[in-house]
């Protein structure tokens, strides 16, 4: 064997011995359900929170993008991919935010590399959530910035950091999750505002799975009775969205500063115009009518009543198991009696906290979500 498949053989060998080797599955998605390994199952594994990437009129949105505009854009959003459809997207990001302005980025990992060394260089500093998601580390590691973790939600210890470095750096930046992707609690958003202020310091909220489901679909800025000072609010339009692409909604001049600073956005290519008319039918959609963006948080608490679990914050709810092997048992298990509930291992969630992560959208049935809730009380650890 050669040392680059030596080097990639003993690397998965390792994973294997920890049961964290990942596969990638065929799965055939629809609405609700999967089909995978020749069985058809009720996914609570996506992050299609409002089901909007099967729904009729989305779909019909994207078709006749692509009929009048084309499959792909053609070049970067700087020379000539910037098709009609961003501003009428970009206009309803930034109305549905309270903001001047958004940035529509190629992804929501293409947001966060982009914004974050766009605005924060190796003088300044880069208070994070240890939780963050990989994406706000990737940024912050980007910047070349004094990275430092804070103690998960713990408004606290990001002060003592803030106290202790702050005055050292020209610049800094509290970043963290809006709703943490793997966890489903939000972040104190309303007291990070103010330390932001306290000290000087910009936040970066990533609202990847906030927007469309927490704050009436506005998103968790705006979870609490009055919303949080977040001059950054990112997210993306793949998840309650039903599409693909990430967004920042920020001030006019933030958002002419990422056009000419983005590293991201300036040498990637833009979003295929389907992609765009899909999000603004969705956004359409979520405005007609909010009352729905409730639903999946309900069917969530309702799930977790019933199986005894903690009130969920949002629609995702972790069971944590410990090991790998547990986690991957479980959802064996939960497969077998027709639901997918993906086990979730190190590295994406820290040591000795394997999890399943259950996802529920608004169209989750509701006498499958008590089979459901039955069956992890009962056995889920078995
Ligand atoms: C919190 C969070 N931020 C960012 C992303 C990345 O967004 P995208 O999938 O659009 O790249 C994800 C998940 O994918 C996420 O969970």
């Amino acid at each position: 064997m050669n040392s680059l498949d030596d080097f990639a053989a003993r690397k998965l060998a390792a994973l294997d011995r920890g049961a964290l080797r990942r596969t990638l599955v065929e799965t055939a998605r629809g609405a609700l359900y999967v089909e995978r390994n020749g069985r058809r199952l009720l996914s609570f594994s996506c992050n299609d929170y409002l089901n909007l990437s099967q729904h009729p009129e989305i779909k019909a949105a994207a078709v006749a993008a692509t009929e009048r505009y084309g499959v792909g854009s053609g070049a970067s959003r700087l020379v000539t991919g910037n098709h009609p459809l961003y501003a009428a997207l970009e206009a309803r990001l930034a109305r549905l935010k309270g903001t001047e302005a958004a940035c529509v980025f190629g992804s929501g990992f293409l947001a966060n590399t982009g914004i974050i060394p766009a605005l924060i260089g190796p003088d300044d500093l880069v208070v994070l959530d240890e939780l963050a998601h990989a994406c706000l580390w990737a940024g912050a590691r980007l910047s070349r910035a004094a990275a430092l973790a804070f103690r998960h939600n713990d408004v606290g210890h990001a002060e003592e950091l803030l106290r202790a470095h702050r005055a050292r750096h020209p610049r800094a930046l509290i970043a963290t999750d809006g709703v943490f992707s793997m966890d489903g609690d939000l972040a104190p958003l309303i007291a990070l505002g103010a330390l932001a202020r306290r000290y000087d310091a910009w936040l970066l909220a990533d609202d990847a799975h906030g927007i469309g489901i927490i704050g009436g679909g506005r998103g968790s800025t705006f979870a609490g009775a009055t919303p949080a000072d977040v001059p950054l609010q990112m997210g993306t339009l793949s998840k309650a969205i039903g599409a693909y692409g990430g967004y920042l909604c920020a001030s006019q001049p933030v958002v002419a500063l990422m056009h000419n600073r983005a590293r991201t956005l300036i040498y990637s290519t833009g979003l295929p115009p389907a992609t765009v008319a899909a999000a603004i039918a969705a956004l359409d959609l979520i405005a007609r009518d909010p009352a729905y963006a409730a639903r999946p948080l309900a069917k969530a608490r309702a799930f977790a009543r019933r199986a005894g679990l903690p009130e969920p914050q949002s629609p995702i709810v972790p069971i944590i198991l410990g090991t790998a092997q547990a986690a991957l048992a479980a959802s064996r298990r939960l497969e077998d009696a027709g639901f997918l509930a993906v086990a979730i291992r190190p590295p994406t969630v820290p040591e000795g906290t394997a999890r399943l992560r259950l996802a529920f959208t608004a169209a989750h049935p509701d006498d499958a979500i008590e089979r459901l809730a039955d069956l992890v009380r009962e056995r889920v650890p078995a």
